[in-house]
């Protein structure tokens, strides 16, 4: 008798709420058909079969776009997921306050867990601000020193290649160096990942999660699957769990190392290093941890959390600024040489640059710049509308996803004058000093925008300074000097190895 009351109690609540979200389902479709949209969707499938990871789809998305002033439209993965697609400054600026959306986070969150990146609400802001003082000026200056040593560890090898007179690969090279930087500046771990090998086997583990996680959240089955089925019964799940237990591994082993050293000093030591505002990022979480009693601390969970989101964004984000930067120095001689004068005349004879010159080396600030609007690492964010909005005309209903499209923003041809141009000078104070702020948003911005951007731009002058200072830069593959492609893979990657062929100065 209970179990019928029950059904019958079950029943009228679906009753109740049913035609609520149908009526809301039926108001996303009706309002999603009135967008524009590249191709009609599949029934079920909707434009999952039909949307491509690669740059030849983005080309083809990109003329589309600019051919009919297009800079909103719709997708559909699946039946019942609906996205916006927003490609103008003035939608990132509507929208930008959302919370991220739990969807399209959800296929990371079984590696960052809720760290910063990932989170929403309460919880974030804690967060936020308990790591807001690892990125004080007074902490990121040292660091200069550490990307110096760390860059002179890849310019030994990178010499070693230029003597034997072989080109060396860039990518993985330089993902090494930056994978050495984090963890030396966020963790003090000295890892020798540069020296170790060809591959790290953590940089191996987190392309493969990066891989996954798109492939499952374009599949509308896998996406939908939960987390037991996906990661126990699919060969993709296999593979996910398997690249997981390397990442983390590699992160619980850099934060017992370093529990054991905190352990070790004394308190005193701690409280001493807090004045003088050197405590790294993983100092400041531990001893977040060790004041838990009041309840506000991090558990060991949410530390490891935080850890794997900063080594992830810190290092995988700044290599691919860092290659895609190299890429056109190398295919742009005379830009090249424009640079190198302006970095042998600040450094004037020493071979590493101090913290105060980096403000000194304005045009090769232009070209790095210039090299994240065309090829910016983190290409699309997700929000989540908390209600309905009208936008560029068009009304959408809450139950959509929008994804800003910050690759699309950078090359918009209503903001930018021949848009797929490298043209550093565009960032010359005296023509920048116009432009909408948000129609150049490599680090997002608002409340939840970058907040390595200092770390990440430093480390990027450094690097790129100590090269041309020591090398000249040459792409011989012409294939590839014309154009590299791209792979929107989580973050905007080479598609193909870039290789360079480097010949020694003299200082
Ligand atoms: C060129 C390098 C970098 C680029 C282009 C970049 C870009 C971005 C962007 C666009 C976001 C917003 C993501 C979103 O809304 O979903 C973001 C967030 C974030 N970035 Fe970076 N980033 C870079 C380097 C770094 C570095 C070096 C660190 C740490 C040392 C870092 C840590 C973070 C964190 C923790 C967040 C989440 C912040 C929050 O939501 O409060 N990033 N980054």
């Amino acid at each position: 008798m209970a179990l019928v009351f029950l059904l019958l109690f079950l029943f009228s609540l679906c009753l109740l709420f049913l035609p609520k979200r149908l009526w809301r389902y039926y108001n996303l479709c009706k309002a999603m058909r009135k967008l524009p949209v590249m191709a009609p969707p599949h029934w079920f499938w909707g434009h999952a079969n039909f949307v491509e990871f690669s740059q030849s789809f983005a080309t083809k998305a990109y003329a589309w776009r600019t051919e009919n002033n297009i800079d909103i439209n719709c997708f559909w993965l699946g039946p019942f997921r609906a996205f916006v697609m927003l490609h103008a400054p003035e939608h990132f600026r509507t929208v930008i306050k959302n919370p991220k959306s739990p969807d399209a986070y959800a296929m990371l969150e079984p590696w960052l867990g809720r760290g910063l990146l990932i989170e929403n609400g309460s919880r974030w802001l804690r967060n936020r601000r308990l790591l807001t003082p690892a990125f004080h000026f007074d902490v990121l200056k040292p660091y200069v020193h550490v990307y110096n040593d760390c860059t002179d560890i890849l310019l030994s090898k990178w010499k070693r290649s230029a003597l034997n007179g072989e080109t060396v690969e860039v990518y993985n090279t330089i993902n090494q160096l930056t994978l050495d930087v984090i963890l030396r500046c966020a963790c003090s771990h000295f890892s020798s990942c540069q020296e170790k090998g060809k591959v790290d086997p953590y940089v191996d583990a987190v392309l493969e999660i990066c891989n996954l996680s798109v492939s499952r959240f374009m599949n509308p089955v896998l996406a939908a699957s939960n987390d037991f089925i996906y990661f126990y019964l699919t060969p993709q799940g296999w593979r996910y769990r398997r690249a997981l237990r390397e990442a983390h591994k590699h992160s619980e082993k850099i934060i017992k190392e370093r529990k054991a050293v905190l352990m070790n000093e004394g308190r005193q030591e701690r409280i001493a290093k807090s004045k003088l505002k050197c405590l790294d990022f993983l100092d400041i979480l531990l001893l977040a941890n060790k004041e838990r009693k009041d309840g506000d601390g991090l558990s060991d969970l949410e530390i490891r959390y935080e850890v794997d989101t900063f080594v992830f964004e810190g290092y995988d984000t700044t290599a691919n600024a860092l290659t895609w930067m190299l890429y056109y120095l190398a295919k742009y001689p005379e830009i090249q040489e424009k640079c190198r004068e302006e970095v042998r005349d600040v450094l004037r004879g020493r071979n590493q640059l101090d913290y105060d010159d980096l403000s000194k080396l304005q045009y090769t600030q232009c070209c790095i710049k210039e090299a994240m609007r065309l090829n910016p690492p983190v290409f699309n964010i997700v929000r989540s509308l908390t209600e309905d909005i009208t936008i560029g005309g068009y009304y959408i209903p809450k139950e959509a996803d929008v994804v800003i499209d910050i690759g699309g923003i950078h090359r918009s041809p209503n903001v930018w004058e021949n848009p797929l141009e490298y043209n550093p000078l565009r960032f010359h104070p005296d023509h920048a000093k116009d432009r909408d702020p948000f129609s150049y948003v490599p680090f997002s911005a608002g409340p939840r925008n970058c907040i390595g951007q200092n770390f990440a731009f430093n480390e990027e002058q450094v690097v790129i300074a100590s090269i041309l200072n020591k090398f000249s830069l040459e792409i011989r593959d012409e294939r590839i000097k014309q154009q590299l492609d791209f792979l929107p893979l989580v973050l905007l990657r080479p598609a193909e190895e870039l290789h360079l062929k480097l010949t020694l100065l003299s200082q």
